[in-house]
């Protein structure tokens, strides 16, 4: 089931998310239907505070269109280990979308979580996949991938939007 994507400036997405304390039926669920809200808006990756849930879950995948499916679930997930060497690269994110700006991350980072079976499992994630692991994990905390850019670039990032929404708005009583 098709969820609906929070964007900002909704609250929720500045709020800390709690442990997952068990790995049950409905956040097994809950992983499938975030994939699929995600696919269906061509993202590459979801935390669960975008969908409104502050639980500390998301889902990647980072596979091209033309590509196999490669769907990454992640309960509970911790950093254990980053490089020293950063990257930059483009980033962008569904709850303020069409709105893009380069991010310095880690090149490489190890992450522990647990699977949609509760199991421990344990990544090394490289490159891009290490970039979206660390944009959706952020969104654990509140973070948005603006906050690590410069405030000016912030500022307009924000005003875009503003404008973006506003016209929705618009388009919408029009309708
Ligand atoms: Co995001």
């Amino acid at each position: 089931m098709k969820m609906k994507i929070l964007e900002l400036p909704n609250p929720i997405l500045r709020q800390k998310s709690v442990e997952i304390q068990k790995v049950d039926e409905n956040i097994r669920k809950t992983l499938d239907d975030m994939l699929e809200t995600m696919y269906d808006a061509n993202g590459v990756g979801l935390a669960a505070p975008q969908v409104g849930l502050l639980q500390r879950m998301l889902v990647i995948d980072i596979a091209a269109k033309e590509e196999e499916k490669q769907p990454l679930k992640m309960i509970n997930p911790k950093m254990v280990w980053h490089s020293d060497e950063m990257q930059t690269c483009s980033e962008g994110c569904l709850s303020i979308p069409n709105q893009f700006a380069p991010v310095e991350r880690y090149l490489s980072v190890r992450i522990e979580y647990l699977d949609e079976n509760g199991q421990q499992q344990n990544l090394l994630a490289n490159d891009f996949l290490a970039v979206a692991v660390q944009h959706e994990m952020d969104h654990l905390d509140g973070v948005i991938f603006i906050d690590h850019i410069s405030a000016l670039r912030r500022k307009m990032l924000l005003k875009r939007h503003e404008k973006q929404l506003k016209r929705k708005a618009s388009e919408k009583g029009e309708n």
